[in-house]
């Protein structure tokens, strides 16, 4: 049987290629806001024995983890005979340590929510710092996408002699993944960051070698844009052309986009983990074969 795909409200053009992809039935369903604010729900499909996909990207995950647990509880109730998440942006992956006394590690606690609710996780590169894999906090079984062989491949086909550039140790993994699968040099920055919206990046290193290049700034998340902004400054100042930025994930944070674009940046791409208007690398096909093998298919 068919696999069941319920796709959250906004998520509409990947949860379309999604359901392509998986020939997954859509999964009906009507929710909305009671006046006091509490969640209203209920399920129209019939979803005995089936099992169940629901995608949602955690961008503003606050407004979403708790109709996410009523669905996943609902489904459970109703009879479904696995629920499981795709959430193209997995929220909550930076808080992944105690940088002060008291402060709440919510990395570890979004993970036990979710490991209580759900069946599986398929996520897109969740920003792993401190921990090496999603186990270390997550205890459903999870799998991940690696966005690297499709920004490969954007920037081979779009960007004329490539020079990567990753912002800080932490986009060493995989601005070299990138870098070694579109055939092109890299170098790592060492970014410093003061607050949330406040990062230093230091000068391109050697940069006379790059002479003739395009630098081409690569990350796992764009949020305030202070790194890429930063970063398109030293290109600046190192005389190069203006750099491509290319994100996994488009969070943009209010006024984000339009600062980057401001501080010179000469085209903005992102994958379409979160709706954006940057988006212009697509994971559909390669999250579809990631959620295979957990919907009762085989991967390809
Ligand atoms: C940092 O650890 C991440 O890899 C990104 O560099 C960071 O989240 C970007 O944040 P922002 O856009 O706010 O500078």
């Amino acid at each position: 049987m068919n696999p069941m795909l319920l796709v959250y409200p906004g998520q509409e053009l990947l949860g379309a290629s999604l359901q392509r992809e998986l020939s997954a039935e859509p999964l009906l369903f009507e929710m909305r806001a009671f006046p006091d604010g509490e969640t209203y729900l209920r399920i129209e499909s019939d979803v005995r024995g089936r099992q169940v996909a629901i995608l949602c990207t955690l961008r503003d995950p606050d407004t979403k983890i708790l109709p996410l647990l009523f669905m996943a509880d609902t489904l459970r109730d109703l009879g479904a005979a696995r629920v499981g998440l795709v959430a193209p942006y997995l929220a909550y992956m930076r808080q992944d340590t105690r940088f002060r006394a008291g402060e709440a590690l919510t990395s570890a606690s979004f993970a036990r929510v979710i490991s209580a609710g759900y069946d599986w996780l398929v996520t897109v590169d969740p920003h792993l710092h401190r921990r090496q894999s999603l186990s270390e906090i997550y205890t459903i079984a999870t799998d991940v996408v690696h966005a690297a062989p499709l920004l490969a491949q954007w920037i081979q086909a779009n960007v004329p002699a490539p020079l990567i550039v990753g912002p800080d140790a932490e986009s060493e993994q995989w601005v070299s993944a990138v870098a070694r699968a579109a055939t092109c040099p890299h170098v790592v920055l060492e970014k410093v960051r003061f607050s949330d919206r406040a990062v230093a990046v230091p000068r391109i290193p050697e940069v006379e070698r790059w002479v003739g290049h395009t630098p081409v700034l690569v990350d796992d998340i764009i949020s305030s844009a202070r790194t890429m902004i930063e970063s398109v400054g030293q290109c600046k100042v190192a005389g190069q052309p203006a750099p491509i930025c290319v994100g996994v994930h488009a969070v943009f944070a209010e006024g984000a986009y339009e600062a980057l674009s401001a501080a010179g940046a000469a085209r903005i791409v992102t994958a379409n983990s979160i709706p954006h208007h940057s988006n212009g690398i697509d994971l559909g096909p390669a999250l579809a074969a990631h959620l295979r093998p957990f919907l009762g298919g085989t991967a390809g």
